[in-house]
């Protein structure tokens, strides 16, 4: 290589600096249009014929150099700047953190817990995989009932003896197992159906179940209860109905209507023009049902009942579909305010 070359290759490996300007000089001093590498590039003629290949090709070598290292010494400064105090304004407001919000689905599982919470009773909650006995056989199912059919129940594994829990029923048959009456619990919970996904109708949703058992309970005492819990939610302006029904753990079964809080009892579309809106199942334990958990049906007696909370929210703040409770799309959620 010729001395100038190599005069300029030794200036490029000692070169250092952290300032930009520093940088952008040593640039332009070789490639600048007249830097030293340029004007050797456009005098090349005046190399002998013999030597002009192997010149050219050692200036780009030395071009490609000084690139490498500008590139290598911005980064370094540009590294170090983040990292100096100078470059940090300490005085500036952080950004701000943007609060989640309380989602529809729990505002309206604690409001239904105060309202039992008032009256005396306690939240119990249970395990969502649950035994063929507590999800089924407890309660009264038969062996061949319907319910326990693979297309409502989702089986964990090949074993038919462990599924996810149908509904928070369940639940009602572990406290009565585990404690001595008087029992009032409210269990609420997320439960899983194997149903197709619509707008009406999904295949995880949340149940709340409610047990009150003692001596001398009476069907009034839970129609009293059950008026009292719908005036709370709804208002008191709100009449309830009780029409007979069928449920393998109760005897006698209701389902219980409230009267349309959207059309106030007129008639319209979510009603179905009947002015009344199903809103929960309940009835008086069949004694069975407390043979099986270990309580004597000659001394005790209760009432129970169930009802879904997405069907209760969507009444509560009149959504239409379902799925947007499973979405967690933050712009939906932030719109439901505590009640
Ligand atoms: N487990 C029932 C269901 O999933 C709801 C239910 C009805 C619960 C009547 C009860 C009851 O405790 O008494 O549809």
């Amino acid at each position: 290589m010729n001395k100038d070359l190599k005069h300029i290759q030794e200036d490029i490996d000692i070169f250092a600096t952290d300032s930009f300007e520093e940088l952008d000089k040593f640039r332009l001093k070789y490639l600048g249009k007249k830097g030293t590498l340029t004007l050797l590039f456009d005098n090349i003629r005046d190399i002998a014929p013999e030597d002009r290949k192997e010149f050219g090709k050692n200036i780009n070598i030395l071009k490609t150099k000084i690139l490498e290292k500008v590139e290598q010494l911005k980064q370094s400064i540009e590294s170090s700047k983040v990292h100096t105090v100078d470059s940090l304004d300490l005085t500036c407001p952080a950004n701000s953190v943007s609060l989640g919000s309380r989602h529809p689905i729990s505002i309206v599982t604690q409001k239904l817990c105060s309202i039992f919470e008032k009256i005396g009773f306690t939240v119990s909650e249970g395990p969502e995989i649950e035994d063929d006995w507590h999800n089924f056989e407890a309660l009264n199912f038969p062996p061949e009932h319907p319910a326990r059919d693979m297309q409502d129940t989702f089986f964990i594994g090949k074993d038919p003896d462990i599924a996810l829990r149908t509904h928070t029923s369940s639940i009602q048959v572990r406290v009565m197992e585990n404690n001595k009456p008087p029992v009032r619990v409210i269990c609420p919970g997320r439960v899983f159906r194997n149903e197709v996904v619509t707008a009406r109708s999904h295949c995880i949703f949340h149940q709340i179940e409610g047990l009150y058992i003692d001596k001398n309970v009476s069907f009034a005492d839970m129609k009293q209860t059950l008026l009292y819990f719908a005036k709370e939610m709804f208002g008191s302006h709100v009449k309830i109905r009780l029409r007979p029904s069928y449920f393998p753990f109760t005897e006698p079964s209701a389902e219980m209507d409230i009267s349309c809080d959207i059309c106030g009892g007129k008639g319209c579309n979510l009603c179905k023009h009947s002015g009344w809106v199903e809103i929960m199942g309940c009835g008086m334990v069949d004694p069975n049902v407390l043979k099986n958990a270990g309580i004597d049906p000659d001394v005790y007696s209760g009432y129970a009942f169930g009802m879904g909370i997405e069907r209760m929210t969507q009444q509560l703040y009149k959504t239409k579909d379902i799925r947007l409770f499973f979405e967690n799309d933050i712009r939906f959620l932030e719109q439901f305010k505590a009640i």
